[in-house]
């Protein structure tokens, strides 16, 4: 059957699987930036989550005249005054390093008790063809910060984001399970109605 395609604008292949698992009963060609090895990146200057979700999903609309689905994530630490925020991905350098990431955290963490390391990771997604964009959703997942990290599954900032109601690390979750309650799930399924009335059809 000829299903109508879907490129999910992301360069990370954590983030690609958990999209393409949630989206596995959608009726979709979901299409990765790996086929596109020649598209432009954007700058992603905006100053919040959503700006970026939306600046994402319109220009690589635009490049692949088509529908786009992009995200913007990162983890706001509130003793750190909500920062890595936009700057999640490259809080530790220009490069996106999550090793350097994590121990940067960690070291600006040091001193600070249990009960101040409270964090939540934020996603907010566009949905986008080249007239601009057509919805937009967003989630959130609470959580605490840990110097230790725990667990092998995720990415990122997973290893040290204790979500206290699981009684476990974001990387120490399954798949399935961080779907289930992850800013990313909560923010796509909030998508999941439009993506199939307008791009499913
Ligand atoms: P983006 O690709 O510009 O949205 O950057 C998101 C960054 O935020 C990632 O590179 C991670 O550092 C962090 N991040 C976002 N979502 C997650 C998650 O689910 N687990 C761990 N880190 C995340």
């Amino acid at each position: 059957m000829n299903q109508p395609p879907l490129l999910v604008a992301t360069t990370n292949p954590g983030k690609l699987r958990e999209v393409r698992a949630l989206l596995r009963e959608c009726p979709i060609r979901i299409v990765g930036l790996d086929e596109f090895p020649r598209m432009p990146e954007p700058v992603e200057d905006a100053e919040t989550f959503e700006g970026n979700a939306r600046l994402k999903a319109i220009h690589y609309a635009r490049c692949s005249n088509g529908w786009a689905l992009a995200d913007d994530s990162g983890l706001e630490v509130d003793a750190l005054g909500g920062q890595p925020g936009v700057r999640s991905a490259r809080f530790a350098g220009d490069v996106r390093d999550d090793g350097a990431n994590n121990a940067k955290v960690v070291r600006l963490l040091r001193g600070v008790a249990d009960a101040a390391r409270g964090a939540r990771f934020v996603c907010v997604m566009a949905l986008a063809d080249r007239d601009g964009v057509k919805a937009t959703s967003s989630g959130v997942v609470a959580g605490r910060m840990i110097d230790e990290p725990r667990g092998e599954n995720g990415f990122g900032y997973d290893p040290h984001f204790l979500v206290e109601s699981e009684g476990m690390t974001a990387a120490e979750l399954g798949a399935e399970r961080k779907n289930e309650i992850s800013h990313r799930g909560t923010a796509l399924r909030g998508l999941l109605a439009e993506i199939q009335r307008l791009v499913a059809g």
